[in-house]
């Protein structure tokens, strides 16, 4: 089964409307050769910023994401936004359940769960986070933890909106820390992955869900980790905050 690599930049709570529009213009040039059935590239600005880059990238090969949406269509929830305000400042992405949200704003699976729902409701593509900490890799918990949050996360979606998501594997542990997984040991990780969607929604649905790779990931080691049978692209947070080194990252990830 082939899966069209995805790599996403996160940019975190980085880049006001000004320098993302700016960051955008830089970049369209740089990836202008990469075309849409090599990859998707996607940018996930912070929601203020959503709509200049929006329009910076418009007519470009450059998708845009959003870092987060509410399960609630409307009312008093104070600083949430809901998905089809999303949709209206021209997201097609969202990322959700990243591990900043799960260790600073007490997502849980169940609210990840609520959110997944809401965004495959409207449209939207979900980026969904998981990923063991430390303490949980070195207890020899990691593939219990990960079962956890797919099943948690993933719970009562039809195979068809399953088709439609796109998991992020990120070990927090390799989050902003310079650590990343090898290529090996993320490769073992990611085919547990396949293997546990595989039970959830079958061979055919699990064999075609796009499975990403975050963590320090940067142009010196994509290639590698993208190389993997079972990554399938990045969700990449730093090296995705310039536009040389996301272009390069990009070109690595899908050279032959
Ligand atoms: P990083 O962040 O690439 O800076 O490690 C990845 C992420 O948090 O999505």
């Amino acid at each position: 089964m082939s899966r069209k690599v995805i790599i996403a930049g996160n940019w975190k709570m980085n880049k006001t409307a000004a320098e993302g529009k700016a960051l955008v213009e830089a970049l369209k040039p740089l990836v202008a050769d990469v075309c849409p059935e090599c990859a998707e590239i996607v940018v996930c600005p912070p929601f203020t910023t959503l709509a200049a880059v929006v329009e910076a990238a418009r007519g470009s090969n450059i998708k845009v994401g959003a870092q987060n949406v509410h399960w609630a269509e409307s009312g008093a929830f104070t600083g949430e936004i809901s998905a089809a305000m999303l949709k209206e400042a021209g997201a097609e992405f969202v990322i959700l359940g990243h591990s900043e949200r799960r260790q600073y704003f007490g997502e849980t699976d169940e609210t990840v769960n609520k959110r997944l729902k809401a965004a495959l409701a409207a449209g939207l593509k979900p980026i969904v986070c998981i990923g063991e900490l430390l303490e949980e890799r070195e207890g020899g918990r990691t593939e219990e933890v990960l079962a956890r949050q797919l099943e948690g996360g993933l719970a009562g979606l039809t195979g068809e909106e399953m088709s439609r998501v796109v998991i992020a594997y990120e070990p927090v542990w390799a989050i902003g820390t310079g650590k990343t997984a090898t290529p090996e040991m993320a490769e073992l990780t990611h085919n547990f992955i396949r293997c546990t969607l595989n039970d959830l929604f079958g061979r055919e649905i699990g064999e075609g869900v796009r499975i990403q790779y975050g963590g320090s990931m940067k142009p010196e080691n994509a290639k590698e980790l993208v190389a993997q049978r079972n990554i399938d692209g990045g969700l990449i947070g730093g090296a995705a905050l310039k536009a040389e080194s996301f272009s390069a990252l990009i070109h690595n990830a899908i050279a032959k």
